[in-house]
């Protein structure tokens, strides 16, 4: 049977072998901070419900040292207190994909004897790959609920680690021990939180999920400016985290149902928002607009909805209701997205003005820029 050690070395040389190039500090946090000790109980999908396994057992440590997220939390129940048959919901918490986590903590960059503020402690587990990187003493977790956060900080004192694992709304008041010159997200947000960048020293690193509705979530690296400001880039890998969300609320918007509208044909499938790259840029294009699965999307602002299906060797079918066929931005985003050679997240840049003002901005390779203001 593998051995916790054994599952251990083999994850953090898949985490290597995944990412371009990661830095040797990493991959040795991920040998030296075990993951099994973060997630004693974690849901599996089944049946459209959350079913909890927990450990010990080796299906148990098989998935602990796999490259998944792990759902720990469902609308608030964690899967250590789930009933055996499992809960429906949404996911409010969970564990990372490690080699998801690898790179962030390589674009962080952190330093030994660092200080460091981490947004989103979830199970504590990317907490302790940063008390490993910079000194315990240097790191402050926070997370929206007691139950979360008394968890992380137990766990993490058993693996040998006592950083600060406060309550609290990480886009809300500072925790004591700022500003700091690291801050890592690991919650979805649609535009950087002010606290974030007056927490953050200059010269320092911000590493945060920019979230979008469409699907296409990107992590974006900061560095924060003499001038207040910051600016920096997407990294490559997708990144679909779940949102910030406001203290004690776990609910997600609820979506209406299919329009009884206007029919026509288009020769854009649902498909092309399963392009990772391509749903990352639609969703600046369209910023106020939700997608729920089976091809619906929904502008909740001016009530605009619209429903594509494909069919297998046929245009697909387009029904939209309300005042703006949504469908048409989605395709005149297609045929730009493709005049500009399909652009990568890593291509886009981020800029936040010393005034607040966010500005994501992509310069094609005829020198015609793009901006979408966040
Ligand atoms: C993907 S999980 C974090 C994973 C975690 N870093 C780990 O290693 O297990 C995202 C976390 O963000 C937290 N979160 C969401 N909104 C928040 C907020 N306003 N303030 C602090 N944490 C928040 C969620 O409760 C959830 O635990």
């Amino acid at each position: 049977m593998t051995t916790e050690i054994e599952a251990r070395i083999r994850l953090a040389r898949e985490v290597e072998r995944g990412a371009s190039v990661l830095s040797s500090r990493v991959v040795e946090a991920f040998l030296n901070v075990p993951r099994h000790p973060f997630v004693p109980a974690f849901y599996r999908s089944e049946g459209g419900k959350y079913v909890p396994t927990r450990g010990p057992g080796a299906e148990w440590l098989r998935a602990v040292y796999a490259d998944d997220v792990l759902v720990t939390e469902v609308d608030g129940v964690h899967a250590e207190d789930a009933p055996d048959g499992g809960v429906a919901g949404d996911a409010t918490s969970s564990s990372t994909a490690p080699g998801l986590m690898a790179e962030m903590l390589d674009a962080l960059d952190v330093r030994p004897g660092g200080r460091v503020w981490e947004i989103g402690a979830g199970t504590g587990y990317n907490a302790g790959l940063l008390c490993h990187l910079a000194g315990a003493g240097g790191v402050t977790t926070v997370d929206r609920t007691a139950r979360l956060v008394d968890a992380a900080r137990e766990r993490l004192r058993e693996v040998g680690f006592e950083p600060a694992v406060l309550r609290a709304d990480g886009a809300g008041a500072p925790p004591p021990a700022g500003p700091f010159d690291r801050i890592i997200a690991t919650c979805a947000v649609r535009r950087v939180p002010r606290v974030w960048l007056e927490q953050c020293m200059t010269g320092g690193v911000i590493v945060a999920p920019i979230g979008n509705a469409l699907g296409g979530g990107a992590v974006v690296r900061l560095t924060k400016l003499p001038d207040g400001g910051a600016a920096g880039r997407f990294l490559h890998r997708p990144a679909a985290f779940m949102p910030l969300r406001a203290d004690g609320n776990t609910a997600m918007p609820d979506l209406p149902g299919p329009p009884a509208g206007r029919c026509r044909a288009s020769v854009v499938g649902a498909r092309v928002l399963d392009d990772h790259a391509f749903s990352f840029w639609v969703g600046l294009c369209l910023p106020r607009t939700v997608l729920r699965g089976g091809g619906t999307l929904h502008d909740p602002a001016d009530g605009s909805t619209v429903h594509v299906e494909d069919h297998p060797g046929r245009p697909s079918t387009v029904t939209a209701s309300g005042p703006r066929d949504l469908w048409q931005l989605v395709e005149s985003a297609w045929i730009t997205w493709r005049r500009h050679h399909r652009p990568r997240r890593e291509w886009l840049t981020l800029t936040v003005s010393a005034d607040g003002t966010q500005t994501v901005g992509f310069t094609a390779p005829d020198g015609g820029a793009t901006a979408w203001v966040l």
